[in-house]
């Protein structure tokens, strides 16, 4: 930021010099004008602003002033805020097209010499450095800059003028999109000076391409193509004398070209076709002819050149030969062919020369145009940058000066028409006070030349068309008829007496707002008709190089109609040109040359015998070469400069209509923004009054408001751009929420959307639930009225199901215990077998586990309780009730015991015992006793003493009630009457008791259970017995029959 503020304070203090802006200068005269240019030159400020046209002069020396450093200065600045410049000038045409979004040009005008094509490289530099940039635009802009040394190598060449000359016009488009990058480059072409390739005067070169060819190219190229690197050795190089000049570096150059031409996107094959045609050209110009016997043109240099022309052109030599010497003429149906002189047959080679050659130029513009279109078609705004070739006056001047000179009087009247008269007439119509400013209105010449039926074209296609012996004398003649007493025409015979000795007899002269030039006609007819001979166009359309080819169609070559003349193509194609810069806003630079010997510092001399030069000459001799004040001045005053000062100075910078002006600004004023409803003029002048202007700053027309000085707009470009920022926030944040809420009704449509949907899958899903749950239901149905059936499709799946139903509900309600016998879960009948068969293994199990479950005494136990069950159930009423008593291994201990009694049966191991009661034999008479079971007999014990011993062996039977009472009868056999008889007992563990008996005494079978009454033997044959009865209440006492009464109740007694 620093060094930019320096520098820019180091410009502003050199730019002191003079005044920056002419329009700024006290006096309009011309002295004054010239002397501040001569200011400005002298320190090398060749810049200055008329209002915002540029006056350019040439220094003819690198100026440090076109450097990176320089562009970012002038990179989006205000115009009047630094110094004059064209990078001011590009920039402010460059940010004008992106604010209003339109179309402009750059006029680059000026004489031969002046600078244009310089000056139309530097803008191009410009915007190549100062655009945004992406790797893809890079290439567009590479190619734009690189189209440059290729169409100069093969458009300019060295005049007398200029060392570097542009010898076709240009007129090129830059595409920019909305964002400003540079997408896309077209160019237009006109008029190539074709004649050069033949014909180069004294001091001249042939395009610079030959010479850079021949000095350049690798010695493999020049061997392919028939070359000797020697300028001299060629005839078309060699006219001007002049083919190497210290200026110029061909070979530097060829490199520069031979880059270019690939960066242009033209391959391999196309080079080796281009710089084919380039060759042939030269090979072409050292054919010579040389008269036979009767004059005629026969070939004389060895056929050599001419098959390097047949070989290079890819087209038969013999052919090629026969076009040269004779012309094919077709009368009716049969064509003739004519011998040519040695004339024309040296206009045929020409001819072709430079018809291969201007075609080809052609080819390469429109390569260059493929290479750098712009393939997005969305809306571009364009700069167009017109570079074209300058006025300019030789010794000797033809038809291709004549067209040069006629379209600078075009583009003069073009700048007249937008500067001086349209601006004029603007401030007449708005009614806005106005001193009209004279100026010379070119319109005359330019009608004079290009006027339908009248003009000097139009007689020239006329001679060149109609039938009989046209030359171009007749053509003078005519001209003379015609112009007879035009003011800028004249001739030897139309011209004074003084005038008359410095025209020769073949010249005319027109006075061109730029100057007298005179045109020697010789040519002019040939030049405007341009003809190749029609056996060598055929030729043409045949030939193996592929450019050739696409320059040469068969079709064209058919096509019978005469074509369209030159001159009058010529006035066509500017024609077009001037519609085209019309619909554009329009920036001029005005180039002037600064002295005529393209020099620096040195004194002014010349050497080349020239009218114009030597009258100049007569000026300068006063002057040094850098600032040639006549040259200059009599530029300032062709160009009009002096005019359009004065009507800048006394005119506005600025204007628009109201609308428009009003539609831009608003926003700057409360009162108009966001809408003005009232007449746009009074809305315009509501805003200006809030901005502040004063009185002399702007006026009011009909349509329109006129801002005297830029610096006015420009405050108010710099309010709206920063207004600009604030509304763009303001819409932004507007335009935020206006998204927001479209975006939340889209989310919430597509909520919506999805819940339908999702709600109709659902829906769907259901439906086909059900739809399969009928089918199931229907099946099951079917299935449950056909489960007695036998297996079949209708009932397969149900009985599957009842099966699986069973099986899985069995696993759930399966008995727990052995003991359970009833809950085993009823079985539907197509299970009941496998119920059958799984109830058992089930049991198998559960006793299994039972089994392994139990302990040793506890399977003891259950051993005695079986036998106890097969002893009594079901016989004895009491025994169910007993069942869940356990057996213990003996009611009596040991203490109990009396020892002597123990003493008595040592040796028999006591097994038992328990306590009982023992009715007496006779009385019935209860007594308590002890009974204790060994290995061998049952003792009843009284204390200590044993009152009786049972041996197992003599008991017979023991008898027990089928009653609840606890009564048991030992049956004893009695042989011995002393013995005591059968023995009655009642013991509270009767069953235990008897079940242990049972197995120590091994008395299975000899258990009863007795239904009413046992019979006893009280002694041996005496007979007695025990009844049973059930009563109210237990009881035991003697019966009158002597028996023993047991009554007991259904509950059991113990
Ligand atoms: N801005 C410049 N700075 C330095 N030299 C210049 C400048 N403009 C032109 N020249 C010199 O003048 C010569 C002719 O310029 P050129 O642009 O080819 O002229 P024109 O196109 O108008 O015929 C260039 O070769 C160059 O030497
Ligand atoms: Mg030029």
């Amino acid at each position: 930021m620093q060094i930019q503020q320096n520098m820019e304070g180091a410009l502003t203090a050199r730019d002191r010099v003079g005044i920056q802006d002419f329009v700024l200068l006290d006096e309009t005269t011309e002295e004054a004008f010239m002397n501040n240019l001569q200011k400005r030159f002298s320190n090398d400020l060749i810049y200055t602003y008329i209002g915002t046209l540029l006056v350019s002069l040439n220094p003819y020396k690198e100026l440090d002033i076109y450097n990176q450093k320089q562009m970012d200065i002038y990179m989006g600045v205000n115009f009047f805020e630094l110094p004059p410049h064209i990078y001011a000038l590009a920039d402010n045409a460059y940010h004008t097209m992106l604010t209003e979004y339109n179309n402009h040009f750059i006029l680059i005008s000026g004489e031969s010499g002046a600078g244009k094509t310089e000056a139309s490289k530097k803008i191009l530099q410009y915007y190549a450095v100062s655009c945004p940039s992406t790797t893809l635009l890079n290439t567009v802009r590479d190619k734009m800059l690189m189209s440059n040394p290729v169409l100069e190598a093969f458009g300019n060449a060295k005049t007398l003028k200029n060392d570097n000359s542009s010898r076709f016009g240009k007129y090129m488009d830059i595409q920019f999109d909305s964002q400003g990058d540079a997408v896309g480059g077209h160019i237009l072409n006109y008029l190539l000076e074709k004649s050069r390739v033949v014909h180069q005067n004294h001091g001249e070169r042939n395009f610079h391409i030959f010479y850079q060819l021949v000095e350049g190219a690798g010695d493999d190229l020049l061997q392919r193509l028939g070359l000797e690197r020697d300028c001299q050795l060629y005839k078309y190089l060699t006219q001007g004398e002049c083919a190497i000049v210290p200026s110029i570096n061909d070979r530097n150059d060829w490199k520069t070209v031979k880059n270019a031409l690939q960066v242009i996107n033209i391959n391999e094959s196309d080079n080796n076709d281009l710089f084919s045609i380039v060759a042939s050209v030269l090979h072409l110009g050292n054919l010579k002819f040389s008269p036979d016997g009767k004059g005629l043109a026969t070939l004389s240099s060895s056929s050599e050149e001419l098959r390097w022309v047949s070989n290079l052109l890819g087209v038969e030599a013999q052919k090629l030969h026969e076009g040269f010497t004779f012309r094919k003429i077709e009368a009716k149906n049969d064509q003739i062919l004519s011998p040519f002189t040695i004339d024309h047959a040296i206009y045929a080679r020409d001819a072709l020369a430079k018809a291969i050659y201007g075609q080809t130029f052609t080819w390469l513009v429109n390569r260059i145009n493929e290479s750098m279109e712009n393939t997005d078609p969305s809306r571009k705004t364009v700069i167009g940058l017109l570079d074209i070739y300058g006025f300019e006056v030789f010794y000797v001047n033809s038809f291709e000066q004549f067209c040069i000179n006629y379209c600078n009087e075009k583009l003069q009247q073009l700048f007249i028409q937008l500067t001086l008269k349209a601006e004029q007439e603007e401030y007449e119509a708005e009614g806005i006070e106005w001193e009209p400013v004279q100026f010379f209105n070119n319109k005359i010449i330019c009608d004079l030349v290009e006027e339908k039926h009248r003009g000097i074209i139009a007689i020239l296609d006329e001679e060149c068309l109609r039938p009989g012996e046209a030359t171009d004398l007749t053509f003078l003649e005519r001209l003379e008829d015609k112009m007879a007493n035009h003011p800028h025409f004249v001739t030897h015979k139309l011209a004074d007496k003084m005038t008359r000795k410095t025209l020769e007899r073949g010249d005319f002269r027109l006075l061109h707002y730029a100057g007298e030039v005179t045109y020697c006609v010789v040519g002019f007819l040939d030049k405007n008709n341009d003809l190749l001979y029609r056996n060598i166009k055929d030729l043409m359309c045949q030939s193996k190089n592929a450019i050739i080819q696409e320059c040469f169609l068969t079709s064209d070559s058919e096509n019978r109609k005469r074509p369209e003349t030159v001159a009058t193509q010529f006035k066509s194609s500017l024609l077009k040109l001037t519609e085209i810069l019309m619909a554009k806003e329009a920036w001029y630079i005005r180039c002037l040359k600064s002295n005529e010997s393209k020099e620096k510092g040195s004194f002014f001399s010349y050497s080349h015998n020239n009218v114009h030069v030597q009258k100049i000459k007569l000026h300068t001799i006063i002057f040094t070469g850098q600032f040639d004040e006549a040259l200059i001045r009599h530029q300032v005053k062709y160009l009009g400069l002096m005019e359009h000062l004065r009507v800048r100075r006394a005119g506005f910078a600025y204007r628009r209509r109201y609308d428009v002006f009003l539609q831009r600004y608003k926003p700057l004023c409360p009162a108009t923004w966001p809408h003005w409803r009232g007449d746009p003029a009074e809305g315009v002048e509501v805003l200006v009054q809030h901005l502040g202007y004063l009185p002399n700053e702007y006026k009011m027309g009909r349509n329109k408001i006129f801002i005297r000085h830029p610096r006015t707009l420009y405050a108010t470009e710099d309010a709206f751009e920063k207004c600009k920022h604030e509304l763009a926030t303001r819409l932004q944040a507007k335009y935020r929420g206006y998204r927001a809420k479209g975006e939340f009704k889209k989310q919430k449509e597509a909520a919506t959307k999805i819940e339908t949907c999702w709600r109709g899958v659902q829906a769907r899903k259901e439906r086909q639930k059900r739809a399969w749950a009928v089918k199931v239901i229907k099946q099951f149905i079917k299935g449950y009225m056909t489960r007695g059936q036998a297996k079949s499709t209708d009932n397969s799946e149900y009985l599957a199901f009842v099966r699986q139903h069973f099986l899985s509900r069995l696993k759930e309600n399966l008995p727990k215990t052995v003991l359970d016998k009833t809950s085993w879960y009823s079985p539907p009948p197509v299970c009941s077998e496998t119920s059958e068969i799984l109830r058992k293994l089930h049991y198998r199990i559960l006793v299994r586990k039972y089994v392994r479950g139990i302990t040793p005494q506890r399977k003891a136990q259950l051993q005695l309780k079986l036998v106890a069950s097969t002893l009594f159930k079901g016989k004895k009423e009491s025994y169910p009730q007993s069942v869940a008593q356990p057996f213990v291994d003996t009611r009596l201990n040991e203490q109990d015991i009396n020892p002597r009694v123990i003493q008595m049966i040592r040796n028999e191991h006591i097994k038992y015992s328990v306590p009982v009661i023992k009715y007496d034999r006779n009385g019935f008479k209860p007594r308590p006793r002890q009974m204790i079971l060994t290995q061998t007999a049952a003792y009843l014990v009284e204390e200590a003493k044993i009152k009786q011993r049972v041996l197992y062996t003599s008991l017979k039977g023991i008898s027990v009630s089928s009653l609840t009472d606890g009564i048991v009868a030992f049956h004893i056999t009695c042989e011995d009457p002393k013995q005591k008889g059968d023995l009655v007992m009642q013991c509270d563990y009767l069953f235990e008791f008897l079940t242990k008996l049972s197995i120590i005494a091994n008395k299975h079978n000899a258990i009863k259970v007795v239904q009413g009454s046992i019979k006893t033997e009280v002694q041996a044959g005496k007979e007695g017995g025990v009844d049973f009865s059930i009563g109210q209440e237990p009881m035991v006492y003697k019966g009158k029959n002597g028996h023993l009464m047991v009554v007991t109740t259904r509950t059991r007694t113990r």
